[in-house]
């Protein structure tokens, strides 16, 4: 099974199950000298957790890592730093019913097909127990990025037909003021009203054995010029390459996206004025990208997560031998994704960012 790393200068290298004894990642090209605080790098993996709020899945997982390489005296070595993360709450027997089954759109059918074989516990390495530990790579990332100043936050901004809209186009972010609201709500939203209703939208979903969807936005603020690559290493490309790697991912977009397709060129312009000796731009429909490298302004898109797959109601499906059976949803699930998917696209963002950084450094003399 191939394709289990992402990055080119700062690379981020996965491994585990959801059922095995660890997952962990090893992150390889971290510059030496930084110092690394283990405690920032925990406060993610809490945010991430299951069992953090009665919206998320009941299993327990404390996910408290442990780096096992690459650390001397609190600093990198430059060496590979490994993280490894153990899995305590294993509840098997919960998923040997699908053993012989494929569970509607999830990962069964397809790792099968491909493999010949299939992890069935708890969905193997197909399983969100995988971001734990990009998760803990991309606290490694955030703390890299930090040295140059750039900032990530991301926040639910629609659950399932509740959407709220941060005016990211024409004003300037309020990351603090958004994370204040939005850290303090199960949902993670950054409107206090809007969160309360998303938060009952869940739980109506999950008392009816149902499952929700929505959509997070993230932003890079401040973030500098000039990351990015052209042609095929455009910042975008590669934002959107990783957030649709996330578990339940089935959109992307950045800037004005799709909704800049019904606007004229006259009123999505960007358009450039001296702020006191540095350029900017009166708006930002592009995002803080053009030509696929930043411009100095906010980068911020949008990440659209499908309901998650397994309901806890009757379903109908077919077995190895394609005979038609029904299912039931059995273990531990989240009815909604959304606030538990909040500090993973903040981690895959900072690693796509911690590598365009060290390779931007390559780029002239
Ligand atoms: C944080 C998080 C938690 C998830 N929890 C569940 C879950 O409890 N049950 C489930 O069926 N899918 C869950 N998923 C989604 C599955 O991992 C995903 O749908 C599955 O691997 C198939 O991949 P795909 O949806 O990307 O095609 C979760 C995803 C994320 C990001």
């Amino acid at each position: 099974m191939a394709s289990n790393s992402i990055g080119q200068v700062f690379r981020v290298t996965t491994f585990g199950e959801s059922h095995g004894p660890v997952i962990g990642a090893v992150v390889d090209g971290c510059p030496a000298g930084l110092p690394l605080s283990v405690e920032a790098i925990q406060q993610d993996l809490n945010r991430r957790r299951p069992g953090q709020s009665a919206l998320t899945s009941p299993r327990n997982e404390a996910d408290r890592v442990q780096i096992v390489s690459g650390i001397f005296e609190g600093r990198t070595t430059g060496a590979p730093i490994a993280l490894l993360l153990a899995n305590e709450d294993i509840r098997s027997a919960d998923y040997n019913h699908l053993q012989n089954t494929y569970r509607p759109s999830h990962a069964d059918y397809t790792y099968e097909t491909k493999y010949g074989l299939r992890d069935h516990r708890g969905g193997g390495r197909s399983s969100a127990r995988a971001t734990a530990a990009l998760v803990a790579a991309g606290g490694v990332a955030k703390q890299l990025l930090a040295t140059a100043d750039i900032r990530i936050a991301a926040f639910v901004t629609q659950v399932g037909s509740e959407s709220v809209s941060l005016p990211l186009a024409t004003d300037p972010p309020q990351l603090d003021a958004w994370l204040a609201v939005s850290e303090a709500n199960a949902i993670r939203c950054p409107d206090a009203e809007a969160a309360d209703r998303m938060i009952a939208l869940v739980e109506e979903a999950r008392s009816a054995g149902d499952t929700l969807g929505g959509i997070i936005t993230a932003v890079i603020d401040p973030c500098p010029p000039a990351l990015g690559e052209p042609l095929f290493g455009k910042l975008q490309a590669d934002l959107a390459h990783a957030m649709l790697c996330i578990n339940a991912v089935h959109g992307f977009d950045y800037g004005s996206g799709f909704a800049g397709a019904s606007r004229y060129g006259s009123e999505h312009n960007d358009v450039f004025f001296n702020d006191q000796g540095t350029i900017r731009t009166r708006t930002n429909y592009s995002g803080g990208i053009q030509g696929g490298i930043t411009n100095g302004m906010p980068v911020y898109f949008r990440v659209a997560f499908k309901p998650v797959a397994t309901l806890m109601q009757v379903q109908t499906s077919v077995d190895r031998e394609g005979e038609p059976v029904t299912l039931e949803g059995r273990g531990r699930h989240d009815p909604c994704v959304l606030p538990r998917a909040v500090p993973i696209v903040e981690a895959a963002a900072a690693i796509v960012l911690a590598d365009h950084l060290l390779r931007s450094r390559m780029a002239r003399i």
